[in-house]
């Protein structure tokens, strides 16, 4: 039994979170973010712990590839037997990293720059004396791919910048995205160095297509349906998945940048509720629908991603070195919509969406 059991999830984020009124780890999240609610002045009325479940997918989907296709690795498609019902292979290799930080989302998909052969996106990490090569390649694939969506955060942060200043949003909510964004230049720098010390070369960003990014002046409906969709629900998840990922690490390196990345994350997905509760204290009625919304498609488009297996792979070093088993993100992300999305939700007044989705996660 891993030490990563539910009620240690969220350990690596206990720095900023605020005890409440349960022990379980995710509590301290939610705590963490009615609190930021209610300093933007919305009632809270936080729900019980909604009942456990374990079954949802936790991949991002993803419009982009990347070159990367180490040979060792052979990372084939698994075929449609390794996907559940209703989902489909994502044809670039399954779900190669089963996390999910701030996607940077065009329309309802993920925008990524392909990987190119640098040094200068790639930190110093130290080197790893892991033996099995095809474990060693897929760790290689999987924290390239992560670097890749890391560097797509910083796009996706560079935006929410800029349409809090479009809609007047105060300055401390620009500042602290501002400040993300900087986090997210680390991560994705620490993620290619792991892609690195795993034998995946020197590789970094190739240039980031930014079109359609902004295709007008938004409104806080426009804000609001982003934020709910790539941070309350990505960064939130993202935090969740990290601190999963940190808590199963064992190499020393791998686990302390995780650590310091779930605490990012979490930082991360507490300003995405804050901006979406700010919103909706100005706009009223509309755009607490638009949240409701976005928020809505965004878990059932996550609980749909297809999952797939590493052939070939040694899970105990593949969980040793950061990484999760699909079962083990699929169960800590389902964990997270049920004990802080959904309880967020309602604290933000959103019932009407909140019953359907708990009623999947008891199914
Ligand atoms: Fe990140
Ligand atoms: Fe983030």
């Amino acid at each position: 039994m891993p030490r990563g059991s539910k009620s240690r999830r969220m350990e690596a984020s206990q720095a900023i979170f605020v005890p409440m009124h349960s022990s379980r780890g995710n509590a301290q999240l939610l705590a963490l973010l009615t609190a930021a609610i209610a300093a933007c002045g919305t009632d809270i009325t936080t729900t019980s712990n909604l009942p456990d479940a374990a079954t949802a997918d936790a991949a991002s989907s993803a419009d982009a590839g990347t070159d990367a296709t180490p040979e060792a690795a052979a990372p084939s498609d698994a075929g449609g037997d390794a996907c559940p019902p209703g989902t489909q292979p994502d044809g670039d290799g399954g779900c190669l990293s089963l996390t999910v930080r701030r996607p940077f989302l065009i329309g309802s998909s993920l925008r990524l720059a392909d990987a190119a052969s640098r040094t200068d996106w790639v930190a110093v990490a130290p080197p790893c004396d892991l033996s099995c090569a095809t474990t060693r390649a897929w760790l290689a694939e999987a924290w390239l791919r992560d670097g890749l969506e890391e560097h797509a955060s910083v796009a996706a942060f560079a935006r929410f910048t800029m349409m809090l200043l479009a809609v007047g949003a105060p300055p401390e909510l620009v500042v602290a995205s501002q400040r993300a964004s900087l986090d997210e230049v680390r991560h994705a720098k620490d993620c290619f160095a792991l892609a690195a010390r795993y034998g995946g070369g020197s590789r970094g960003p190739a240039p980031l297509s930014i079109d359609g990014a902004i295709e007008r002046t938004p409104s806080l409906v426009d804000l609001v349906e982003l934020t709910a969709e790539e941070g309350c629900v990505g960064e939130t998840l993202g935090a969740a998945l990290a601190a999963e990922q940190a808590d199963r690490a064992t190499d020393p390196h791998a686990r302390e940048v995780l650590a310091s990345l779930a605490r990012d994350e979490a930082r991360h997905a507490e300003l995405a509720w804050r901006v979406v509760a700010w919103a909706i204290a100005r706009g009223g009625e509309p755009v607490r629908e638009a949240a409701a919304r976005a928020i809505h498609r965004a878990i059932t488009a996550t609980r749909a991603n297809p999952v797939r297996e590493y052939p070939g792979v040694d899970m105990s070093s593949w969980r040793a070195h950061g990484r999760l088993a699909c079962d083990e993100a699929r169960a800590a992300s389902e964990a997270a919509i049920v004990e802080v999305v959904l309880p967020s939700l309602s604290a933000l007044g959103v019932g009407p969406a909140v019953a359907p989705l708990a009623s999947r996660a008891e199914a």
